[in-house]
């Protein structure tokens, strides 16, 4: 297979071809995955939760995730791997052109970072600098002491033209993907047309251009998933199966259904 790019993920909007995408923290899943078909991962800082045990993503460091980079690439030669700065990580300009370094040299294809507006001039360096940036809205992890809680964000008007214009100003500043977590269907979908850039979601309904999931949601491991977390193994039966399960609902808009979606 051909290595994936940003352009072949620019394509698939264009084609109205939805994808699917999933984090992932090791070798052997990540190799697992791209048997399967999967050619975008994230090596997210979910892996505070799902691999390291904390209530949070804040305890995560840029050399954990640069750990798991590099094994994630070694199971996946040929992926486009992303990977997420951790907390505090791009809390200045500079910041995040030294940790984005790290992350790119552990074998990253692109960095991704939470949050609006005040991170333009951030995207702008990194871009300049040859670092490929995914911007991540709505729902974002690093923030839950702000947020207070993992809920829902652009319910009303006033946070919904926020987002958008957020949106909008991250595209003009330089990002190349979008992760839109937790918001409402009709709202991600907004963004998603108003957009050049594939938007993926979760827990953002079937309107984006892709989908990621948390593996361990995918695979039916985590103790109390989240509303738009689908445990594709409970129907599929093995691991092999149910990764293909994933990519064909996504690819044929079955999956996230409205039972996964917010409105
Ligand atoms: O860290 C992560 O796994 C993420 C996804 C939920 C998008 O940011």
């Amino acid at each position: 297979m051909k290595p994936i790019s940003l352009a072949t993920l620019g394509q698939f909007k264009k084609d109205k071809h939805k994808f699917a995408t999933i984090t992932a923290y090791d070798a052997s899943f990540a190799q697992l995955f791209v048997e399967q078909g999967i050619q975008v991962m994230l090596v997210g800082d979910s892996l505070g939760m799902t691999v390291q045990g904390e209530t949070s993503t804040l305890p995560v460091t840029v050399e954990q995730i640069a750990y798991h980079t590099r094994c994630v690439r070694k199971g996946a030669p040929d992926a486009f791997i992303i990977a997420d700065m951790p907390f505090m990580s791009y809390a200045t300009p500079e910041q995040a052109c030294a940790n984005a370094a790290v992350l790119m040299q552990a074998g990253a294809n692109m960095v991704k970072i939470e949050g609006g507006s005040w991170l333009c001039d951030t995207v702008k360096m990194l871009c300049e600098r040859s670092v490929p940036v995914c911007g991540h809205l709505g729902l974002t992890p690093q923030a839950v002491n702000v947020l207070g809680g993992y809920k829902v964000q652009g319910r009303d008007e006033v946070t919904a033209n926020q987002l958008m214009k957020d949106a909008i100003a991250l595209e003009n500043a330089g990002i190349q993907l979008l992760v839109l977590e937790c918001v409402p269907t009709s709202l991600a979908s907004s963004i998603t047309e108003e957009l050049l850039l594939p938007v993926i979601g979760i827990g953002a309904g079937s309107g984006t251009d892709g989908q990621i999931l948390v593996m361990h949601d995918a695979l039916g491991i985590t103790a109390r998933p989240p509303k738009f977390a689908k445990n594709f193994l409970a129907q599929a039966g093995n691991m092999q199966d149910a990764i293909r399960l994933y990519i064909q609902e996504v690819e044929a808009g079955i999956y996230p259904s409205e039972a996964h979606s917010f409105e």
